[in-house]
């Protein structure tokens, strides 16, 4: 496939960089006037007009548009069962997250009924959001299992996860998050659901090889420090690397114990000190950021401007969930990002494509427009700049999406 009269290919990667960080997210490399060619599954080169091979099949003219690469979307909870707007109504009226989180409702309201929703359904209803997010832009998402909360239905969120790796075009990865809240059955026994998870569920994931990442809900609401350790300890035994959900709402402690366990992102961050700052700039642990959450549930933003400025990678994500984030749109994270925390559309781009990867350790083959990485990009309504996508937050501007080189 070739794609001709390019008005900006975006995110051009001649030197196969890996991940940006700080002053390096800015830069966002493009070629005005451009050709794409796609061989098989791979972008196989580009250029300027002026040395676009000849060809006569299989054409397609972007005059006015711009290319980009997919969006990687390295946090989401897309397999669900149901909605939550009744917390939605609650939080207007009054209540916050948190307070919805201690009287039962929250996580464990989803896990409620997705221990009665049949596999099969399951499938389905995670299949409509994969297909919507993918019309949206995304070619790699990640998806975490964690509304199961019993042996059970932790391994049927995670079942479920697997059959979308096999039948979707959409470049995916598994992430186990059996500690996402304590289930009710062990309240007055958390070591009992931590002993559960260590003891019964991860032999079975790894032997069913079900999770590529072990995540933790490291919260006051959730599970300390030393519980996600324990847990992260488990899971390096069976080569699954953290990525952790933490400093959402406190600064506690989450964000040293994951660089500790070598942890690939700690994921959140709306509430981050200078000695956690420092704690990442030594390691390679990767800050993403999901705005949507912040947005939805009214709270603040992460200090996206402090964590670049001190010279760190920022990744975003969109915590797709019934919860804190009924929404797939990576668009619109892009913009919140712009509008709320101050990165430059390039920076915001950066961060959705290229540093996404990063935080899914798909570099190679993914977030960048580069010679030999998997043709996952989409094609834009014609557009007047780049900054006109997180401009224009309402409007869905993906026209045309290639994933593995094939319009899908
Ligand atoms: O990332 N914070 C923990 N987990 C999800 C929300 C889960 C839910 O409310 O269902 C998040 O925001
Ligand atoms: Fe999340």
């Amino acid at each position: 496939m070739l794609i001709k009269n390019i008005k900006t290919l975006v995110g051009v990667d001649e030197d196969f960089c890996q991940v940006k960080k700080g002053a390096e997210m800015k830069n966002l490399p493009t070629i005005n006037n451009a050709w794409l060619l796609i061989e098989k599954n791979k972008i196989a080169d580009f250029g300027k007009m002026e040395t676009c091979p000849e060809r006569n099949d299989d054409i397609i003219d972007a005059s006015g548009k711009m290319i980009f690469p997919s969006w990687c979307d390295s946090h989401t909870h897309l397999v669900f069962a149901g909605s939550r707007e009744g917390e939605f109504r609650d939080r207007i009226e009054g209540l916050s997250y948190e307070e919805i989180a201690r009287r039962g409702g929250g996580i464990l309201n989803s896990a409620k009924r997705l221990r009665v929703t049949p596999e099969e359904d399951l499938l389905e209803q995670a299949w409509t959001r994969l297909e919507e997010v993918k019309n949206f832009g995304t070619g790699v998402i990640e998806i975490k299992s964690g509304y199961g909360l019993t042996v059970e239905s932790e391994l049927k969120m995670l079942r479920v996860i697997r059959k979308l790796k096999a039948i979707s075009p959409l470049k995916i990865k598994s992430t186990f998050l059996g500690a996402h809240a304590l289930p009710p059955e062990f309240k007055e026994n958390r070591n009992g659901y931590i002993q559960l998870i260590i003891n019964e569920l991860l032999p079975q994931i790894a032997d069913e090889g079900l999770a590529d990442y072990i995540d933790v809900f490291c919260e006051k609401v959730a599970f300390s420090p030393a519980e996600t350790e324990q847990i992260m300890e488990a899971g390096s035994k069976y080569n699954l690397k953290p990525k952790i959900h933490t400093n959402q709402f406190n600064c506690m402690g989450g964000i040293e114990a994951s660089v500790k366990h070598g942890a690939i992102s700690v994921d959140h961050l709306e509430v981050v000190n200078d000695a956690e700052i420092e704690v990442l700039k030594n390691s390679n642990t990767m800050a993403t950021l999901l705005p949507s959450a912040p947005f939805f549930i009214n709270d603040h933003y992460p200090p996206a401007r402090k964590l670049i400025d001190a010279g760190l990678p920022v990744a975003l994500a969109t915590d797709f969930n019934p919860g804190s984030t009924p929404s797939g749109r990576m668009s619109f994270v892009v913009s919140l990002a712009c509008i709320k925390m101050k990165m430059l559309p390039e920076e915001a781009i950066n961060a959705a494509t290229i540093n996404g990867a990063v935080a899914l350790e798909l570099q190679n083959d993914f977030g960048s427009i580069a010679r030999g990485k998997v043709a996952n990009v989409f094609i834009t309504k014609p557009m007047s700049s780049i900054a006109f996508l997180p401009y224009s937050f309402g409007s869905n501007l993906v026209e045309t999406v290639i994933l593995n080189g094939e319009i899908s």
